[in-house]
């Protein structure tokens, strides 16, 4: 790996902060607005890699890092898992069913256990909001959320920016952020970390985040974070530059949220004629898994010129090498971190 590639964009930062300051990657609640482009600049470099024959570095070679996933997974779990073994990592996967959590070990006592492994990296998905800041309590090592519960899912924010800067810059259309730009974030708002650092990170870079939802699955109070909130979906799309569908987190909800997935199809599914009444050439962006004539009709979802579905998947695997390469600098003694003033 050559200097440049090693060394924080200086320009990024306001001065006296030269480098990367945080451990741990628990949410974009955490991040300033420069870090949040300083992660999505080192991620290029990672596009870059993925998109050759030989996608392999060796810049985290020698170290371990352990994704602990407490509820199931797909993508974010793999691309984890690419994306250090592409940065040349030791990479071990451990999943909470086949876990000693089924003999009733508490989280804490599984921190301890990973910590006592000599990990230098834990990646934590958990179904309780604010788990993972727990155990990173707990370890010596860097921690990075790959969601808890309702609360947040940084990497996953990270990667749909990324996504939507490079659809952006193909068009012509964008410079460094999203100042001015509209983007619909509609679905199951109330049990979406998604939703949540999506709000976050969007705001953070100059958009106006509109939320839409039925009333029994928008959180109250959402409004005090900035966003607009809708209820009705063609008002809510009214001009949108980006329209970002969410699944009904079904698996979160007890009771009845929904009359039925028919009706919710109706009132809040993505179809072609409602994409219309979106700005000009609207983008489609969903975080998967997507449940198909439910909240996104598959010609919408399947739009090549619109929906940039495939490519968020692409960019999560290169925000994942960007996180863990940043984060783990500090271990491996590589200019690009600071200890918190
Ligand atoms: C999301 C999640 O797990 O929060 N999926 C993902 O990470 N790509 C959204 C969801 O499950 O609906």
């Amino acid at each position: 790996m050559t200097a440049s590639q090693t060394q924080p964009h200086a320009s990024r930062y306001p001065a006296g902060a030269q480098a990367f300051p945080h451990r741990d990657l628990l949410g974009i609640g955490q991040l300033e607005r420069h870090e949040i482009l300083f992660l999505l600049d080192e991620a290029e470099q990672w596009v870059d890699l993925n998109r050759q024959r030989q996608k392999h570095s060796d810049s985290l070679a020698g170290l371990t890092i352990i994704n602990a996933f407490f509820e199931n997974s797909t993508r974010t779990l793999l691309s984890f898992e690419i994306a250090g073994k592409r940065l040349g990592a030791d990479v071990v996967n451990m999943h909470a069913a086949q876990s000693s959590v089924k003999k009733g070990e508490t989280l804490i006592d599984t921190a301890i256990t990973l910590n006592a492994m000599r990990a230098d990296a834990i990646v934590i998905r958990h179904g309780s909001s604010g788990a993972t800041g727990l155990i990173a309590d707990k370890v010596d090592c860097p921690v990075l959320n790959a969601g808890d519960g309702q609360h947040e899912h940084p990497t996953q924010a990270l990667l749909d920016a990324l996504a939507l800067r490079h659809a952006l810059r193909e068009r012509g259309q964008s410079g460094d952020d999203f100042t001015g730009l509209t983007i619909t974030i509609c679905g199951d708002i109330l049990h979406s970390r998604v939703a949540r650092s999506n709000l976050l990170c969007l705001q953070a870079l100059g958009a106006t985040v509109r939320l839409c939802a039925p009333p029994a699955l928008m959180p109250s109070g959402i409004e005090a974070m900035g966003a607009q909130v809708f209820h009705d979906f063609d008002a809510a799309l009214d001009g949108a530059d980006v329209v970002m569908m969410l699944r009904l987190q079904t698996e979160r909800m007890s009771g009845q949220f929904i009359p039925s997935a028919r009706e919710y199809h109706y009132l809040y599914g993505l179809t072609a004629a409602r994409l219309a009444k979106a700005g000009e050439g609207a983008l489609v962006m969903h975080p998967g898994p997507m449940n198909r004539g439910v909240e996104i009709d598959s010609d919408v979802a399947d739009m090549i010129d619109r929906s940039i579905i495939t490519r968020q998947v692409e960019m999560g695997v290169a925000i994942r090498m960007a996180a863990l390469d940043v984060l783990t600098r500090r271990t491996r003694g590589v200019a690009g971190w600071r200890e918190t003033a």
